[in-house]
């Protein structure tokens, strides 16, 4: 079956956090040559490509999201040549990969920031956003950064403030500043000519800023200034860089937009001439619950649908909660990838969700992360070993609970298991154009508990989507016919569907 999708919009892509895949040198930190390592695992899983979180220089005060240098990789990772190396293994596989760019701040520690803050009058000091003092001295605003306090830091030698949305050590670029744009482009630029296929944009809305810079209301200052930052300064920045990567052939541009609106969402993809992809959050954050995802699903098809704007799912990432622990149970977890991978949209899976991984307890002592979120970044266990197929017992945190069950060559012996689950799921979506591209109506089958959705598109049999989001008794559904092509819950099961579904249970069913 021809692919005549863009190939970012028929893919899957798989998120890997570079510190938790694979360590291959015994520092306890995953590196890329643990990831080239690995790159079977992808192929054999059947996704199509990776993204990688930052793996630039950095003094790792958010773990690499502040960078240090766009055009180098920390030693911790590696290098260029095995970043070169790992790019290069990974397209022999056909796998595309995408870095990570972070373009709202650097570091602290970037030689941009160190030239500001040396003087008022310094030749890179518009590339950051200084302000005086209120009047009457603090803070120039009431912004609230992403992990506590003011968005706002005196600088005691040049005796002004300057805005990060996140930790001081993350001092906000100025993008309304022409020389920013030009040098970050650069940076694009740079990955680009090794051969990237595109990048995944860390919090791209936050770069246009009102010049203006007023408080925040007073009700939502709490949520912090990150989730309000919705402004009209950001689109002509996007325009520019669509415009980089499309002269470039084929380059993709997914953007976390963390508004929590998908009306919001929508606007970051322009005229198609934005972003290729955003995230939508809201579902992430959506309970395991039939008519949560009703809403969420039809929400998104009305808000994204009248723009063409091309949807994306995620349930887990490194900054949340992985899904398994937010639903509470291996049969909602074996379910959510059956709605994750059917649904109308490019999925994003999450290293070690195919693994059925839960969140990791971090004792107080071992918290490391500014934001808390540890949890979610446990090491991913290869095997049943005591490393866990790492080249140290001691990862920089703890293995996350059931490692010994749970690694990668445990689950590749049980042909039942999630990871074989998810394979399946992959195979069958490589092969239905209506699952790839299809449309989606959304059905009612007389039961509130059960989600269901068709898809269907030319040339391709339509696919029913039954997910059961209760686990208590099993259900009978209407009007629902069908070949049972893949069931969350009965490996084996195949055949016409009866209209019974188990207690959690997902079915999808090839249209007769
Ligand atoms: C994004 C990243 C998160 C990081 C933040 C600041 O939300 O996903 O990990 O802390 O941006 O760069």
């Amino acid at each position: 079956m021809p692919f005549d999708e863009p190939w970012w919009k028929s893919s899957v892509i798989y998120q890997i956090y570079p510190r938790s895949f694979c360590d291959t040198d015994g520092d306890g930190i995953g590196d890329l040559d643990g990831v080239r390592r690995h790159l079977d695992h992808l192929t054999w899983l059947g996704v199509d490509g990776l993204w990688l979180s930052p793996v630039f220089p950095s003094p790792m005060a958010d773990f690499g999201y502040d960078v240090a240098d766009y055009c180098d990789v920390d030693p911790v990772f590696g290098d260029l040549a095995a970043m070169d190396s790992l790019i290069g293994e990974a397209h022999d596989r056909g796998l595309r990969v995408l870095l990570d760019w972070v373009p709202n701040h650097t570091s602290d520690r970037h030689p941009w920031f160190q030239a500001a803050r040396t003087s008022r009058d310094a030749a890179l000091r518009d590339f950051y956003m200084w302000r005086d003092p209120a009047p009457g001295g603090g803070p120039p605003n009431n912004w609230r950064a992403a992990f506590g306090g003011d968005a706002w830091t005196f600088d005691d030698a040049t005796g002004q403030y300057y805005l990060h949305c996140f930790l001081p050590e993350q001092p906000d670029l100025q993008w309304a500043n022409p020389e920013v744009e030009a040098a970050m482009h650069d940076t694009l630029r740079f990955w680009i000519d090794r051969g990237v296929d595109g990048f995944r944009m860390d919090v791209i809305h936050l770069i246009g800023k009102d010049p203006a810079l007023p408080d925040d209301p007073d009700d939502l200052v709490e949520l912090t200034h990150v989730p309000l930052n919705h402004r009209p300064e950001t689109h002509p920045l996007l325009r520019r860089l669509r415009t980089l990567l499309d002269d470039a052939g084929d380059r993709m541009a997914v953007g976390e937009v963390y508004l929590l609106d998908t009306a919001q969402v929508a606007e970051y993809y322009g005229d198609d001439d934005e972003l290729h992809l955003c995230f939508n959050f809201p579902p992430l954050f959506a309970p395991w619950s039939a008519s949560a995802w009703r809403s969420q699903i039809r929400r998104t098809e009305a808000e994204l649908g009248p723009r063409g704007a091309w949807p994306t799912w995620v349930l887990s990432n490194h900054d949340n909660r992985r899904h398994r622990t937010r639903y509470g149970t291996d049969a909602a977890a074996r379910a959510a990838a059956v709605l994750l991978l059917t649904l109308r949209g490019t999925p994003f899976l999450y290293a070690g969700e195919e693994l059925g991984l839960q969140d990791g307890t971090i004792a107080p002592d071992r918290v490391v992360d500014p934001g808390g979120r540890d949890g979610c970044r446990c090491p991913i266990p290869w095997d049943d070993s005591p490393t866990h197929g790492w080249a140290t017992e001691d990862p920089w945190l703890p293995w996350p609970p059931e490692a010994d069950v749970r690694s990668v060559d445990r689950l590749r012996q049980d042909p039942e298991s999630i990871l074989w689950l998810y394979r399946e799921l992959l195979a069958l979506r490589r092969h239905s154009r209506s699952l790839r591209a299809g449309t989606l109506e959304l059905l009612d089958v007389g039961n509130d508990d059960v989600l269901a959705y068709r898809r269907q598109a030319d040339g391709d049999a339509a696919r029913l989507v039954l997910v059961h989001m209760a686990t208590t008794d099993e259900v009978r559904v209407a009007g629902c016919a069908g070949e049972v092509e893949c069931s969350s819950a009965v490996p084996g099961r195949r055949g016409a569907f009866d209209g019974v579904l188990a207690p959690g249970e997902a079915v999808v069913l090839r249209a007769g």
